[in-house]
């Protein structure tokens, strides 16, 4: 179950908080966003329970079950969501586990970057004979997707290993070099569905394949992404989670709060801030309007973690600019617990401590701080999960995209493009030496450079 708690979003409060006619001022365009969603649904809600999109990972349930590590490679909406599941559904310490505490199941490695170091570290953990490698890119064309491909594909060959026993690619049906590549060598390869963009695919093939190799029951995330579609199509504001969280930081963004902190109180949540970073950023920040008027928009994401950054951020937030909307992300029940020891009774700053748990302290920590926070006239709602499983993370997916779009609506831009990415990756074409993109490489000039 998770609640959506936005008491310190409103006056009294909250002193800059909002009114709830505010809200209530945005009930057309948002109806008319949800409309859109329930009669136009885009592919990020109609893959929920899809039976193609379960079938395709599941057919492959038996051959990774004879690996050991499965290593994602792949960058952005092809490489967060698998990270985050990952890292929420899974033990922290999950790839430290011997094959046995593991039930079985897979390693997970996620290489989403070129770092060349990283991506060694990654090489010299796994034993590529134990290992399989999904290649992810629905365009088939992402430098670093390609680049990594062939990197392992490479070190497969030179160690005189098939890669079609050890990769499989998941790619757009139809077009790109993956797809042209899988058909001409026979490789195994799955579906992204052409309808759902990279970063709202974490529930397609894209996310599910990895959730599946470490044993996340992906038909459990796709019950609680079920669960959310439906609050998210409910077209009176107040009991829709997603129009609400829209709403409310566009109403405050339009205050100059342009700044949308997620901070999950939980190490294991800590990686869901990366995946609604890359959400909020890549979908709202924009320079056109729907009507093409350049707007320059856009909420900047950002991410802290509870305990952690309150030794780090907190001040900033409670007393510098006031620019930002706070999201938590609280746990009623942490996946374990451990208790502090009495070890110096006699020692007022450590007494209060002894025979309290960790999950007692963390959680005071939270609620002390969006009090404070509220105290300090800093507006902050929280997302409460009652535990940390399948159906939670799935529904907060769903909200999450869910409130995208609509906040797409509100911000009067299209939530599914990303033009602003395209000329960096020509310029890198270009320095890479590809063909055809020749021109690009004129606008890299160093015009002032100081060496010390
Ligand atoms: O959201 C998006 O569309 C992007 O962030 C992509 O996911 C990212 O660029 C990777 O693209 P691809 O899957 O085509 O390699």
């Amino acid at each position: 179950m998770i609640e959506f708690d936005f008491s310190f979003v409103f006056k009294p409060n909250v002193e800059n908080g909002l009114e709830k006619s505010e809200i209530d001022s945005l009930k057309g365009e948002i109806e008319e966003a949800v409309k859109a969603l329930r009669e136009n649904p885009p592919g990020f809600l109609r893959i929920i329970n899809d039976a193609d999109v379960l079938g395709q990972v599941k057919e492959l349930e038996e051959w990774i079950a004879t690996f050991d590590d499965f290593v994602v490679v792949g960058i952005g909406g092809s490489g967060l969501g698998n990270q985050a599941l990952h890292n929420a559904l899974r033990p922290l310490n999950w790839n430290f586990l011997d094959r046995n505490s593991r039930n079985g199941y897979c390693r997970v490695f996620v290489m989403d970057n070129v770092d060349p170091d990283f991506v060694s570290s990654i090489l010299q953990t796994i034993d590529p004979k134990r290992t399989v490698f999904n290649v992810i890119s629905k365009s088939g064309s992402t430098a670093e997707a390609m680049a990594n491909y062939l990197i392992v594909r490479n070190l497969l060959e030179t160690l005189g290993l098939d890669p079609k026993e050890h990769i499989v690619f998941t790619t757009d049906p139809e077009k790109g070099a993956l797809r042209k590549i899988a058909k001409e060598e026979g490789f195994k390869v799955l579906d992204v569905p052409p309808d759902v963009g990279g970063r709202f695919s974490v529930l397609t093939q894209v996310g599910l394949l990895s959730a599946m190799a470490e044993g996340i029951d992906i038909d459990a995330l796709h019950e609680g992404a079920e669960k959310a579609k439906e609050r998210c199509l409910e077209t009176d504001i107040w009991k829709n989670p997603a129009a609400l969280i829209a709403a409310v930081h566009y109403l405050f963004f339009k205050k100059g709060r342009n700044i949308s902190v997620m901070m999950p109180y939980s190490n294991r949540l800590y990686s869901l801030a990366d995946w609604y970073r890359q959400l909020w950023a890549e979908s709202l920040g924009k320079r056109l309007s729907l009507d093409g008027k350049v707007i320059k928009t856009g909420q900047t994401p950002v991410k802290a973690l509870g305990a952690t950054d309150q030794h780090s951020q907190i001040q900033l937030y409670n007393e510098g600019p006031d620019d930002k909307v706070i999201t938590f992300i609280a746990l009623k029940k942490y996946p374990s617990d451990v208790l502090i020891g009495n070890i110096h009774p006699d020692q007022d700053a450590l007494s209060y401590l002894g025979r309290k748990k960790l999950s007692q302290l963390i959680t005071s920590e939270y609620e002390g701080t969006k009090s404070a926070l509220a105290q300090n006239g800093r507006p902050n709602m929280s997302v409460i999960m009652d535990k940390i499983n399948e159906e939670n993370i799935g529904q907060f997916f769903v909200t999450y995209e869910c409130a995208t779009v609509i906040a797409g609506k509100l911000f009067n831009v299209n939530p599914y493009d990303q033009p602003g990415v395209e000329l960096g990756k020509k310029i890198t074409y270009a320095l890479m030496g590809r063909k055809g993109y020749e021109e690009f490489e004129k606008t890299v000039t160093i015009k002032e450079r100081i060496v010390l």
